[in-house]
């Protein structure tokens, strides 16, 4: 059943409300606080009909898509495809010209900006890690959870014990707590990767997208970002955009499921088993 969200709460309506109510079809309502995301449908992230283009040319073109609470999406597809866009789309960087795109239950993407939206509880990995290269893991982790406008003053506040908790949390899920007082600089490129995925994470996101992530890692480098992502399961629900198929194996195991995206649209959905085997994915992207 698709869920309603015509008559839904949306944040950009009552910015100042501390607590409200949405509706749905069956007479049900729930309350939303601001800040927390309404998953009551199950779905993280509901995208329908979404089109964009640039001078004419359609990147995206009646895409459909949506991503469970929890899950670990996969989404391959050929260089073109529109998987960036998809995610700048997500991320407020890209209007959509046409289509609903939701976080959660009741919040529309379409109607709050790119802090918003990061706000709301939307993280974006890309490609080049930036982390601060002069400061240690342990500042850039404290660095992260400060916000855009006070980084400059974080280093200097006082930690309160759950931030300090938390640090210690993300250190030892990205597997750097021997690293704590290194400077970001001494990191190998794996190492800087897992780093800008912690300060993510310290932001506490409610959905990570990872736009290729293994993209020029090592084989072992590629291995332990898996480990790290699937380590994170449960603490977030992730979309990862990646080409290298062993990668996104490990990622997807047997049973989940993974999204070809060609030609601006979804092509096919299903286990990387079954969507490797079927015709159309072979034809326009993995080959014979
Ligand atoms: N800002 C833009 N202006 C014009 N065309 C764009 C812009 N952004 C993307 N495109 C075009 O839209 C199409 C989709 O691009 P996109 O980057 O989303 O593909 P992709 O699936 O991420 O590809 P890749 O696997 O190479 O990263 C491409 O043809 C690209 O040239
Ligand atoms: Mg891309």
């Amino acid at each position: 059943m698709r869920p309603d969200y015509d008559i839904a709460w949306q944040m950009t309506d009552a910015p100042d409300a501390s607590v409200t109510v949405s509706g749905d079809t069956t007479g049900m309502s729930h309350l939303v606080v601001p800040g927390e995301i309404d998953t009551s449908h199950g779905l993280i992230l509901y995208l329908e009909n979404i089109s964009v283009s640039f001078d004419g040319f359609r990147a995206l073109n009646d895409l459909s898509l949506s991503i469970k609470t929890d899950e670990l999406r996969c989404i391959i597809g050929p260089n073109g495809a529109g998987k960036t866009t998809m995610m700048d789309v997500v991320t407020g960087k890209t209007r959509p010209d046409t289509g609903r795109a939701f976080l959660g239950q009741t919040l529309d993407l379409t109607r709050l900006d790119e802090p918003a939206i990061a706000q709301a509880g939307v993280g974006r990995k890309f490609q080049k890690p930036t982390v601060f290269e002069h400061h240690s893991v342990w500042e850039n982790l404290e660095l992260a959870c400060a916000g855009d406008k006070r980084w400059f003053r974080a280093l200097w506040a006082i930690l309160t014990p759950a931030m300090r908790r938390r640090i210690e949390e993300v250190l030892a899920l990205t597997h750097l707590e021997r690293q704590a007082r290194v400077l970001a600089a001494q990191l190998s490129h794996g190492q800087k990767q897992r780093l800008e995925i912690g300060m993510l994470l310290m932001q506490q996101p409610q959905l990570l997208l990872l736009d290729e992530p293994a993209a020029g890692m090592t084989d072992e480098e590629t291995a332990q970002l898996a480990e790290l992502l699937n380590r994170l399961r449960g603490h977030c629900s992730m979309m990862v955009v990646e080409h290298d198929m062993a990668f996104v194996a490990s990622l997807a195991g047997d049973t989940g499921l993974v999204t070809v995206m060609a030609e601006g649209r979804v092509l096919a959905e299903g286990t990387l088993d079954a969507v490797q085997r079927d015709e159309r994915v072979i034809e326009s992207y993995l080959g014979r």
